[in-house]
């Protein structure tokens, strides 16, 4: 099996914020996943460059654009690191080897018979990067940005998107999963059939961009630039080898509501005009939002994922913001929140989980995790892995995790309930604790590594902590297969205190 997952490539017009991180970390989790199962997995992110608004904010400060992307680009290289994630490669839109590669494609699509000259007079918003239709305006603003879009008439090339009406609903119909979650791909799906209207391929009077190369007057429309870098960097990623062979078709997408349509409607139609076969799967989620607005550039309420990361660490980031918002909807985040789910679920509910189980292994087994499987009432976790995988198939990341909690709570009452300190104090209970600490550190193994893909920081320290290999092979995730060892000590913390909730603000 082959996983290629991407993330948006980011606009560097600006610095990241969490709401960019939200889509990296998810994505991360779900390329570990299926790197867990043994799947030959890509992973890869990157940086969009060739905006209008990219080059009037380096006008704005006075610098040549390449010498200012590549300046900002190398804030955006942090955030795979900060959240975390281990992507294969990080593609930035002016690379010579994108470049080239959009040259080529654009041919293609030419030759095909697909490009036609014509002047365009239209709305264009510099925010979404696209023309607009006035209907798409409120109060001749663009809702999405509160701006006034501009009026642009010139030469241009244009793609014949109409074309494509039939193909892409013949696509749709026949892949149900194209699209999800399903009312995603409802909208995709009736934009489509409520018509295509061919769209500019480029752009005339900026000459920042790649040029046409029938026409060195014009560069390439961003939105087809950066499309393209899903296909490019496999041509580059690794030097001499072309990577399209083992990833292309295997892609999936993931992005979020505000670019469902370049992504479901005019990237499937690119790829058919050019000769690709189109991604197997796009998933679009929700917005998060902070106080019950957008997190966003242009409304100001950023928050730099990294004064959050400084402070909780990137693992209570990740699970943050998987557990709050159910992926796929919208949803408020707040740092109150984080602060709460930071002491209360991970510090309490699996930190103390991991002390407790291993100060009473070695209080009452001198560090040996007896092997006894059988423990009376001991939760069964035959099924977790099974379930943490359906949802993920499904990236469903938030059913996934909450499935694990599930299993951290009930390992946790089963403590309770089994009261091993009771146990401890007669002799005639001995083996009926050791099935109840083995039924613990084995609980708490197999949670490991169903968590290991959300909190991969953590994970080795867990099974560190309880002895056992380093294993986060899926196999692994069934129960049964703690091995013996001698030496458990009382694990530290796993989630030390943070002190002040507002430190994050
Ligand atoms: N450059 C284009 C994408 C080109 S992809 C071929 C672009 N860039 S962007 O910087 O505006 O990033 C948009 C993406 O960032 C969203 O689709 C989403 O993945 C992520 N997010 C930005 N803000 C977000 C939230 N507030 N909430 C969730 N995701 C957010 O569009």
């Amino acid at each position: 099996m082959t996983f290629y997952l991407t993330t948006p490539i980011y606009y560097v017009n600006a610095t990241p914020h969490i709401g960019h991180a939200y889509t990296t970390l998810a994505a991360d989790i779900l390329v570990r996943h299926h790197g867990q199962r043994g799947e030959d997995t890509f992973f890869l992110t990157g940086t969009d460059e060739h905006a209008s608004k990219v080059y009037r904010v380096a006008e704005e400060q006075g610098l040549d654009p390449k010498v200012y992307v590549d300046q900002i680009a190398e804030k955006w290289r942090e955030v795979p690191e900060q959240v975390g994630a281990d992507i294969d490669f990080f593609i930035r839109t002016t690379d010579e080897g994108h470049k080239r590669f959009v040259q080529e494609f654009v041919q293609r699509i030419y030759d095909n018979g697909d490009i036609y000259e014509d002047t365009y007079s239209g709305l264009y918003c510099v925010g979404c990067e696209a023309f607009k239709n006035e209907d798409e305006l409120v109060d001749g603003k663009c809702p999405e940005h509160d701006t006034v879009p501009e009026l642009i008439e010139e030469k241009n090339y244009f793609f014949r998107l109409s074309r494509y009406q039939e193909p892409l609903l013949k696509l749709y119909d026949e892949r149900p999963d194209f699209v999800l979650p399903d009312f995603r791909r409802n909208e995709a799906r009736s934009f489509i059939a409520g018509g295509l209207e061919d769209f500019s391929l480029s752009r005339a009077g900026q000459p920042w961009g790649v040029p046409v190369p029938w026409d060195q007057e014009q560069v390439v429309y961003v939105w087809v630039d950066a499309l393209i870098n899903y296909l490019s960097a496999l041509t580059y990623a690794t030097p001499g080898e072309d990577l399209r062979e083992r990833y292309w078709p295997h892609v999936r997408h993931l992005i979020a509501k505000d670019i469902l349509r370049f992504h479901c409607v005019y990237w499937p139609a690119l790829l058919l005009s050019a000769g690709y076969e189109v991604p197997r799967r796009i998933f679009v989620h929700g917005y998060l939002t902070l106080d019950e607005r957008k997190i966003s550039k242009s409304l100001g309420n950023v928050i730099d994922p990294l004064n959050l990361v400084d402070v909780y660490g990137s693992d209570a980031v990740r699970y943050w913001a998987t557990r709050s918002v159910q992926f796929g909807q919208d949803g408020s985040v707040s740092l109150d929140s984080l602060h709460e789910r930071y002491e209360r679920e991970l510090g309490n509910d699996l930190g103390n989980l991991v002390s407790r189980t291993t100060a009473m292994i070695a209080k009452y087994r001198d560090g040996r995790i007896p092997l006894a499987p059988g423990a009376e009432g001991a939760p069964s976790l035959d099924a977790l892995g099974q379930e943490v995988e359906t949802r993920l198939d499904d990236f469903d990341l938030t059913g996934a995790i909450d499935a694990i909690w599930d299993a951290v709570r009930a390992l946790n009452k089963f403590v309770t309930d089994s009261k091993p300190w009771e146990l401890a104090k007669d002799e005639a209970n001995a083996e009926e604790l050791d099935r109840v600490l083995y039924a613990l550190a084995d609980g708490i193994r197999v949670v490991a590594v169903a968590l290991h893909a959300f909190l991969p920081e953590t994970t080795p320290r867990i099974l560190h902590a309880l002895g056992q290999p380093e294993d986060f092979d899926w196999s692994s995730v069934t129960p049964g297969k703690t091995v013996e060892t001698e030496d458990v000590e009382p694990a530290p913390p796993l989630f030390p205190r943070v002190e002040a909730p507002a430190a994050a603000a």
